[in-house]
């Protein structure tokens, strides 16, 4: 067997660079600064805006950009001695991926549901089999603190090498209160010696346990009187998420958890409208939430909702490609106005890390144009975790999260699809992996 060649992924603690330290990325044959109004999730004709400069240039200083635009104006401002200079010609650069829906922690693998799946069954018959959410329920319960971190740091090596540098993660795989906390715990871990930036949320509404099947509601009580308290009190999420879902939670239920969260400080979520149409566009936009994410079956009502309240849209393809359900209407939902983001949904359901992948498949399976899949992978995906004022774009001030890409200009991106373009990851200013 031939060896593989191992990648290199050097650990830098974020801040660490030299005070004053420059870092230039020059040459760039397209950059895609994503330039533009921060304070609203884009949307119409702005989804489009991906702020492209023919040979381009990028200056971070300190973890932050200082300078972006076309090279000749940049370099004539910027005093390059001692400053490391990347080449980027013939190639694209652009802020990392924002994976703004993930599923990061937790153990064991569901793969024999891929044959059931070839069977003809479908996720509700799978889950009624003993797979599904609450078979990694079980293999996360028993998995140490320390398995549970090893995994997750594997995995965000995959995602950084992928060019993604922040991450939503939810818990959601241990339905009760110590091992939720377990999760939320590591992934605060995670977060504080990762190179990727995480945006935690409690999802102990994922499923109902099986200690309290048929009995839901004192499941609910238990999430909001026992599980949200300590989420809060050990300050372990930034979101409250639930799954609302015929056979997991229902509109009521996920209301009445998601207003309990909020008087914790928890800013909603919605998993709405995914294998049914339960009114989840509709809570999430009764709610306040940030976003609603999945929404194969929401209705037009739902998403006009969603639109008043500027909640963003976060699809998620790598679902419908590996759970064989309909695509989310994209284009109908983009020309209806909605501002959507692209997220991976990494679970044992949809086992996928690449925001490439996701790009693809929202280009070929729901008729995006390359241009708005990457800005709801970057600006949008910012804005669905609340992010957008540091990542999400190129501009002075933010954060210096910038990938270097071996094609030649952005609609490569999804067009040569299932291929990893990434040469380049800059995290706050410091190259933390090159391709060999
Ligand atoms: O976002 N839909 C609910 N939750 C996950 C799947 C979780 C699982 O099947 O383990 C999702 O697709
Ligand atoms: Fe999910």
């Amino acid at each position: 067997m031939k060896a593989r060649k191992a990648h290199k992924i050097r650990r830098v603690k974020r801040g660490e660079s030299p005070e004053g330290r420059l870092l230039v990325i020059d040459n760039a044959s397209e950059l895609l600064t994503l330039k533009g109004d921060n304070r609203r999730p884009r949307k119409g004709e702005g989804l489009k805006d991906i702020g492209s400069i023919q040979n381009g240039a990028v200056v971070i200083e300190n973890g932050r950009i200082i300078r972006v635009g076309p090279r000749d104006e940049v370099l004539a401002d910027t005093n390059s001695e001692g400053a490391v200079v990347l080449d980027a010609s013939d190639k694209v650069v652009m802020p990392g991926f924002v994976d703004p829906h993930t599923h990061l922690v937790f153990a064991g693998s569901r793969e024999k549901e891929l044959g059931w799946k070839i069977e003809g069954a479908s996720y509700t018959d799978i889950a009624e089999r003993g797979g599904g959410i609450v078979s990694t329920m079980r293999a996360t319960r028993e998995a140490s603190h320390e398995q549970l971190l090893q995994l997750g740091k594997q995995r965000l090596d995959v995602m950084l090498r992928h060019g993604t540098t922040s991450v939503e993660a939810k818990s959601g795989y241990g339905l009760r209160t110590k091992d939720e906390i377990k999760i939320l715990e590591v992934t605060k871990r995670l977060s504080e010696e990762h190179q990727i930036d995480i945006s935690p949320t409690f999802l102990g509404a994922h499923a109902v346990p099986p200690e309290f099947k048929d009995n839901t509601d004192a499941y609910v009580n238990q999430v909001m009187e026992e599980m949200l308290p300590v989420v809060a009190d050990e300050e372990l999420a930034d979101f409250c998420d639930v799954f609302c879902e015929r056979g997991f939670f229902d509109a009521d239920q996920s209301r009445r958890i998601l207003n309990e969260g909020k008087t914790y400080g928890l800013i909603p979520k919605v998993h709405a409208d995914e294998l049914s149409d339960l009114g989840g566009a509709e809570l999430a936009a009764d709610v306040g939430a940030i976003s609603a994410d999945h929404l194969e079956k929401a209705s037009d009502a739902g998403l006009g909702r969603m639109i008043d309240e500027d909640v963003v849209g976060v699809l998620l393809p790598g679902t419908s490609f590996s759970t064989n359900l309909d695509y989310p209407e994209a284009r109908h939902m983009i020309d209806m106005g909605l501002p959507v983001a692209l997220a991976t949904d990494f679970n044992p359901n949809c086992w996928t890390k690449s925001m490439h992948f996701i790009i693809s498949l929202a280009c070929y399976k729901m008729r995006m144009f390359p241009s708005e899949a990457i800005v709801a992978s970057t600006i949008n995906a910012a804005h669905a975790v609340g992010r957008a004022g540091e990542v999400g774009s190129l501009e002075p001030g933010k954060l210096g999260d910038v990938i270097v890409l071996n094609i030649g200009n952005h609609e490569q991106i999804p067009y040569q699809f299932a291929f990893n373009h990434v040469e380049t990851v800059i995290k706050a200013g410091e190259v933390v992996y090159r391709r060999e």
